[in-house]
């Protein structure tokens, strides 16, 4: 008989109990550490269900990676929806949260908006304003509201300029009298204003009302890691020294998307050796394996001259099969990579 990979790898005890909750994309009921931020969005918030159209918001939410801007800002938007579609209020309230980095136009971002009361519409065939304007409509027509969330509307605002955040909070100001129904929250980890993008009342709404998120530390961290280790792992899966010593490494950054991803990371290592339970040792190699600081994300926003100098340093220390390399070879490495991506090259002194 052949031996039988499958049904090995079927009757193989794991560490984990649901991997999912591990996932980047679960958003846990609760956010221990940030009760005030989701307060504070609340009472900014309440007008739109207690008066609705009477006033819309603007709201900015900024701080590190990892630092809970967007599980916070969907989880909000989510418990809105709920509040204004409750008995006895019965609103049409809606939330979305796009994110910016991956509808990256605004034409795309529209469309999406669009989308969500007309699933059908067609992609292509509309300009940016008509789209907007048919917003407009359907919001009006149908007794609507819209709570949108652009999350990475930063790097949206660094290759695009501002137009999208000004024409969004345009929209319904041009109208008199008319019903607010459109509220937005920018996520993002900075969000440039003072680029003349607004005009001052805009400027000064937005001012007014950001909302910055602080690391965590290690000791927060802890509570939000209890809270997935007890969903995710097996009872006595991780021994308390492992778990602590994720949160400190964590803590550096005061990532808890790092965190989350050395604890399921830990729990692999567990797994592929068969042992029932993560030893601080799975989190050494855990840690060896990511490097929470290359994010493609945070490469693809830096500079375009200090990504080019960037690609030139790691060409030439693979080319040499070396641990170090000189300014001089980076630097010539780095005219030719100019040269390529049709950029031109600084000169030394800038370098
Ligand atoms: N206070 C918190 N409680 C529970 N989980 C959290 C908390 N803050 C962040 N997380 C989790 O950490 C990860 C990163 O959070 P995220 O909201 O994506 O950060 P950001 O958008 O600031 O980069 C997500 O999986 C999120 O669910
Ligand atoms: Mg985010």
């Amino acid at each position: 008989m052949p031996h039988d990979y499958i049904e090995d790898e079927l009757g193989r005890k794991s560490v984990f109990k649901s991997e999912q909750y591990l996932s980047i994309d679960y958003v846990p009921e609760s956010l221990p550490h940030r009760e005030n931020e989701l307060r504070i969005l609340a009472q900014s918030f309440k007008s739109l269900i207690a008066t609705p159209g009477r006033t819309s918001q603007k709201f900015l939410i900024e701080g590190p990676v990892g630092t809970g801007k967007t599980a916070v800002a969907k989880r909000f938007a989510e418990q809105m929806e709920m509040a204004a579609r409750r008995p006895g209020r019965n609103l049409r309230f809606h939330k979305l949260h796009i994110n910016c980095r991956v509808n990256k136009s605004a034409y795309l971002v529209y469309l999406k908006i669009l989308r969500t009361f007309r699933p059908e519409f067609p992609r292509r065939g509309h300009s940016p304003e008509e789209i907007l304007q048919m917003i407009v409509e359907v919001l009006e027509s149908e007794d609507r509201y819209l709570l949108l969330i652009l999350d990475e509307l930063d790097y949206f605002i660094k290759q695009k300029g501002g137009d999208i955040l000004y024409n969004l909070t345009r929209l319904m100001d041009d109208q008199l009298n008319a019903q607010q129904r459109l509220s937005i929250i920018g996520v993002g980890r900075r969000i440039p204003l003072d680029q003349g993008l607004f005009d001052s009342s805009t400027l000064s709404t937005l001012q007014r009302n950001i909302l910055r998120f602080k690391p965590y530390n290690a000791i927060q961290l802890q509570d939000i890691l209890n809270e997935r280790v007890r969903m995710a792992f097996e009872k006595g899966a991780i021994m308390k020294e492992a778990l602590q010593m994720i949160c400190e490494i964590a803590a550096e950054r005061g990532d808890a998307r790092y965190a989350i991803e050395l604890l399921w990371r830990a729990g692999k290592q567990a797994d592929s050796l068969e042992s029932p339970v993560i030893i601080p040792d799975y989190v050494r190699k855990a840690k060896a394996d990511t490097h929470p600081e290359l994010r493609v994300e945070v490469l693809s926003t830096l500079p375009k001259q200090t990504q080019l100098l960037l690609l030139a340093t790691a060409r030439k220390l693979k080319e040499g099969r070396s641990a170090y390399v000189t300014i001089g070879e980076v630097e010539e490495m780095y005219r030719s990579v100019c040269e390529e991506y049709g950029t031109e090259a600084r000169a030394h002194t800038q370098i």
